[in-house]
């Protein structure tokens, strides 16, 4: 199987193909430089430093031909949201940042939630729902990082594609493509999108109420978008400080969509509120039971659910079986019937 490399110096390319030979077949490319490129590659590995917007120009005309390669990992040097979102935008299916060793470059390459073969699941098509989503996700995110206007439309059409996807392919599928492409708070993103949709399909919600919950979902954590990655994605557990921080981001999304005109009351509502329990233990505004509406109650269900089976570099998936259980065991925090109803969801769909 070829890899095939794309980096902006020498030295990159030698490193990469140092790192990928012992494993795969792999040629390479300097960027702007002319190449040989076989048309069977299996994935394609691109380190381009994403400061400077000659490389992104030269790296769109390098990519364009190389759009139908199944697996496409961006490399970046600096752990930001804004470069994060401009290798998803430039059609990134797995962006790594900060130092990559050899060990994790590989375990990338291969299959990350099963054997090292594609999977039946793993169609064009529905990388392509997971990639359109994902880019939407990283553009608001970058959007936030960098105080720009957030496009809620092309977010809202992206939830849009992911809800028809569902529909018609169900939710396993999507579950399986998601996390074998997409890491960190975008992989969290897609997740909780998917699973709230299928929930929704499985309550029978009119398509209104539908629209309402995956707008919802795909804003949700937002406010993540200014929290350092070094805390979003820390392997271990967090300390005072650092769960301190994390909680600010309802508060962080809310701030940055309130005067958005194009969200709606509910969808601010619910990114502020999705960390509220019945019982008023959570956050930020320690609400109780009468006052979280049932897109919250829907969505906060959803996002415990898919935060519980997201793969980590570091950690296997929990099962479908153990979270659900988890979720059970919440007493008093999560509606009881809807729990019972978000049966079917986690285990058979
Ligand atoms: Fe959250
Ligand atoms: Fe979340």
């Amino acid at each position: 199987m070829f890899v095939h490399v794309v980096a902006d110096s020498p030295a990159k390319l030698a490193g990469l193909r140092a790192a990928l030979e012992r494993e795969y077949e792999v040629t390479s490319e300097l960027l702007g430089a002319a190449s040989i490129r076989l048309s069977e590659c299996y994935a394609l590995v691109v380190k381009v430093d994403l400061r400077f917007v000659e490389n992104i120009a030269a790296l769109k005309g390098t990519l364009g031909s190389l759009g139908h390669v199944r697996k496409r990992i961006f490399l970046l040097d600096q752990t930001i949201h804004l470069y994060i979102a401009q290798a998803y935008a430039l059609g990134a299916t797995l962006v790594l940042s900060g130092p990559v060793n050899q060990k994790k470059l590989l375990s990338a390459l291969a299959d990350r939630v099963g054997t090292s073969a594609p999977s039946p699941a793993d169609t064009n098509d529905e990388i392509g729902a997971a990639s359109v989503g994902a880019t939407a996700v990283a553009s608001m995110f970058a959007a936030v990082t960098k105080g720009a206007p957030i496009d809620v439309k092309g977010v809202k059409d992206a939830g849009e594609k992911i809800a028809d996807h569902i529909a018609e392919k169900g939710l396993s599928d999507w579950l399986a493509t998601v996390r074998r492409h997409h890491e960190g708070t975008y992989q969290h993103c897609l997740l909780v999108t998917g699973v709230a949709v299928d929930f929704g399909l499985s309550l029978g919600l009119a398509r209104r109420d539908l629209e309402r919950l995956f707008s919802a979902a795909m804003f949700h954590d937002l406010g993540k978008a200014t929290i350092p990655l070094a805390i979003l994605d820390k392997p271990g557990r967090l300390d005072a400080r650092e769960r301190a921080i994390i909680e600010t981001h309802p508060d962080l999304g809310y701030d940055a969509l309130k005067d958005n005109e194009n969200i709606s009351s509910e969808v601010l509502d619910a990114v502020r509120h999705h960390h509220e329990y019945l019982d008023g233990s959570g956050y930020p505004d320690g609400l109780c039971a009468e006052s979280i509406t049932d897109v919250v109650r829907i969505l906060t269900i959803s996002d415990i659910f898919s935060a519980l089976i997201e793969v980590r570099p570091y950690k296997r998936p929990m099962p479908r079986e153990e979270a659900y259980d988890i979720l059970c065991g919440m007493q008093g925090k999560l509606e009881k019937p809807l729990v019972a109803s978000f049966r079917q969801v986690a285990l058979n769909r």
